[in-house]
């Protein structure tokens, strides 16, 4: 299969997804087209109809391709391929009014992701990278940082909204993060906060509580654009076990050493 190419057709149908998505935010009333899922997780019709045509779409790219996509619109699981949907990644700022918000899509091989799309669609800038090809920003290539120093750095962070019994854990790193690093932002878009860390806005980024779909097309585009990405304790488990460290490979061992102390097992 030829990823490049299959890339740029899933960025046609992201963008148009991404159309969809700004034309109906027009309508959109917070008093009555939000549902609660859960503690702080909320969805509206935008981000399922968002899905819809994720999933219809992407289907009809590789047939007997199956999906993992945060609102369930499919639930059938491709032998060798899958699709890691997240309609709109930053639902919270969206129902807000706030930025970023974003489309986020990975494809896997077996175990392995193989290409990533992120559309930051209020800014209108297309992440995406293919196994082998670098990481791109709206045509351009992209690349980590070089910063290895906590006083050079940026770095972002997702608050917890689950899991409160790592609260504690989580506090005293993120005091640790703003004792000795340049800055902590919170943004809301954990796919857009790996895509910033590709393209060398945040120097490093680190959160709990995660799911395939935050991350799938996000880290895989860190990792082509030169970064480092692990769970909390080094491994390669962040996909599916909702921890996530990704940093440029030069600061790496300073920031993991401190995520690992306070969260690590
Ligand atoms: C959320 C965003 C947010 C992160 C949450 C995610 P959603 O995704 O990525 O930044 O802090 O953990 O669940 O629910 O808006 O798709």
């Amino acid at each position: 299969m030829n990823f490049e190419e299959l890339t740029q057709r899933v960025i046609g149908i992201v963008k148009e997804t991404g159309l969809y998505i700004l034309a109906e935010r027009k309508n959109f009333s917070d008093q009555k087209d939000v549902e609660i899922k859960g503690h702080s997780n909320f969805v509206t019709y935008i981000d399922k109809g968002s899905e819809k045509r994720l999933v219809e779409k992407l289907g009809n790219l590789i047939p007997g391709s199956g999906f993992i996509a945060e609102e369930g619109t499919s639930d059938v699981r491709g032998e060798t391929y899958n699709w890691v949907i997240d309609p709109i990644d930053g639902t919270t700022n969206f129902i807000h009014g706030l930025t970023p918000f974003s489309i986020s899509v990975g494809l896997m091989e077996n175990n392995e992701v193989v290409l990533g799309v992120v559309y930051e669609i209020s800014h209108d800038e297309m992440f995406y990278a293919a196994k082998g090809t670098g990481a791109f920003l709206n045509g351009s290539p992209i690349k980590v940082t070089a910063h290895a120093d906590h006083q050079q750095s940026l770095i972002a962070t997702g608050f917890p909204y689950c899991a409160f019994n790592q609260l504690d854990n989580y506090l005293a790193c993120m005091k640790e993060m703003m004792e000795k690093t340049g800055g902590v932002r919170r943004l809301g878009s954990a796919a857009v906060d790996l895509c910033y860390v590709a393209c060398g806005k945040f120097d490093a980024f680190w959160e709990y509580g995660l799911h395939p779909w935050d991350v799938a097309a996000g880290s895989f585009i860190v990792q082509q654009a030169g970064g480092k990405v692990t769970d909390f304790n080094g491994n390669n488990g962040y996909l599916f076990n909702g921890e996530i460290v990704a940093t440029n490979s030069l600061y790496f061992n300073k920031f993991y050493e401190i995520v690992n102390k306070h969260l690590g097992k």
